[in-house]
C-alpha cells in the first residue's frame, strides 16, 4: 500500500490520472489532491478538481489549493484544455470547497502525520513542492519519491525543446531536483506510448456509466488537437504517472543527470539529460496494455458507482 498525494492542474489528462489512482485502492492510499497554477489559473483548476470529485462521488478526498503563479514567470493558460482548463463536459455547480490550508502547508502536515514516506504524483508545474522545500527542507526525508510527468529528451510541446510543465516553472523543478528526493521523470517521449484512440472515446461516450460519460466527453475535447494533426492515437500525458506506479515492470528506463534551463526565449524549460544517476527517465511502455488498463479502470469505477 502506497500513500500518495496528487499535485496537479486539472486538466483533462490530470483527471484521467485521478480516476486511475482512485480505481486502485488496493495499491494507492490517496491522501488528497493539491492544485497549482498550470493549465489554467489555480482558482479554475481547483474548481475543476472539486467538480470531478463531486461527479464521481468522492467528496471525501481533500483538495488543497496551491500556488497562484509560478516562482518567477507569469501564468500561461493552455488552449488545449479549453476556456476553463477542463472544457468538454458541463459539471453541475460543486457543493464542496477546498481545505482552508494552502497546498504546501497541507502537504507538510500530511508528511508529518504519516508514519511512512509519501509518494508525490506530480502532474503539473512543481511550484507547490518548491515552496514546501523552501520552507521545510527537512520534509524531503518524508517524501518517498516524486514521479513527475514533465520534460523531454528530444523535443518539446510548447517550445522546440520544452515540455509545458517544466516550461511553466523551470525554477521550481530546478530547486526540487537539488534536494535528495528520488525523482522519476515521465518525459514527452514515453507519453507517445501513453495513448488512447477513437475506440476508447466512442466506447465511453456511448456508455451508460456516468464516469465513462465524463471521461468520453473530456477525452473527445482533448483529442481535437490530435485530430487536427492527423494523429490516430491521443496522448494522455499525466495518466502515465499512476500507470507507472502500478506497473513499473511495464516500462523501460535509465538513470541520468538532469539540467534544467530556466531562461531564454527558445531554451526556457528545456531538460538536458546526461550521464549520471540523479533521475530515472522512463523510456517506453506498451500502448495496448496501457489502453486496456484505462478501459478496465473506468468500467470498474462505474460498476462501483452503481
Ligand atoms: C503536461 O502539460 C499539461 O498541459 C498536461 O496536463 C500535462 O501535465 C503535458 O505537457
Ligand atoms: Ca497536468
Amino acid at each position: 500500500m502506497r500513500k500518495v498525494i496528487i499535485d496537479c492542474d486539472p486538466g483533462h489528462d490530470d483527471v484521467m490520472a485521478i480516476l486511475e489512482t482512485i480505481a486502485h485502492p488496493e495499491t494507492f492510499e490517496l491522501l488528497g489532491i493539491t492544485t497549482v497554477c498550470g493549465n489554467n489559473l489555480c482558482e479554475r483548476v481547483t474548481e475543476n478538481a472539486l467538480h470531478v470529485l463531486e461527479w464521481i462521488g468522492r467528496t471525501d478526498i481533500p483538495v488543497a489549493r496551491g500556488a497562484l503563479k509560478p516562482l518567477v514567470y507569469d501564468p500561461e493558460p493552455q488552449a488545449a484544455h479549453g476556456y476553463n482548463g477542463l472544457e468538454g463536459f458541463e459539471f453541475p455547480a460543486a457543493s464542496i470547497a477546498p481545505v482552508s490550508m494552502n497546498a504546501p502547508e497541507w502537504i507538510h502536515e500530511q508528511l508529518n502525520q504519516s508514519e511512512t514516506p509519501v509518494t508525490i504524483m506530480a502532474l503539473a508545474p512543481l511550484t507547490n513542492l518548491a515552496l514546501l522545500l523552501r520552507k521545510y527542507p527537512e520534509d524531503a526525508e518524508r517524501i518517498k519519491e516524486i514521479v513527475m510527468m514533465g520534460g523531454s529528451v528530444h523535443g518539446g510541446n510548447i517550445l522546440k525543446y520544452a515540455e509545458f510543465n517544466v516550461y511553466a516553472d523551470p525554477h521550481a523543478l530546478k530547486e526540487v531536483s537539488e534536494s535528495r528526493i528520488p525523482i522519476t521523470i515521465l518525459p514527452l517521449e514515453v507519453c507517445a506510448d501513453c495513448t488512447i484512440t477513437e475506440e476508447e472515446i466512442r466506447g465511453w461516450k456511448s456508455s451508460r456509466g456516468k464516469i465513462a460519460q465524463m471521461a468520453g466527453a473530456l477525452m473527445d475535447f482533448f483529442a481535437e488537437y490530435g485530430r487536427h494533426h492527423d494523429m490516430h492515437a491521443y496522448t494522455v500525458f499525466d495518466l502515465g504517472v499512476p500507470y507507472f506506479l502500478l506497473y513499473p515492470e511495464r516500462f523501460t528506463s535509465s538513470m541520468h543527470a538532469m539540467e534544467i534551463v530556466t531562461e531564454g526565449a527558445e531554451t526556457r524549460g528545456q531538460t538536458i539529460f546526461a550521464d549520471g544517476d540523479r533521475v530515472r527517465v522512463l523510456e517506453h511502455t506498451d500502448p495496448l496494455a496501457f489502453r486496456n488498463e484505462i478501459r478496465t479502470c473506468i468500467e470498474q469505477l462505474d460498476q462501483q458507482e452503481k
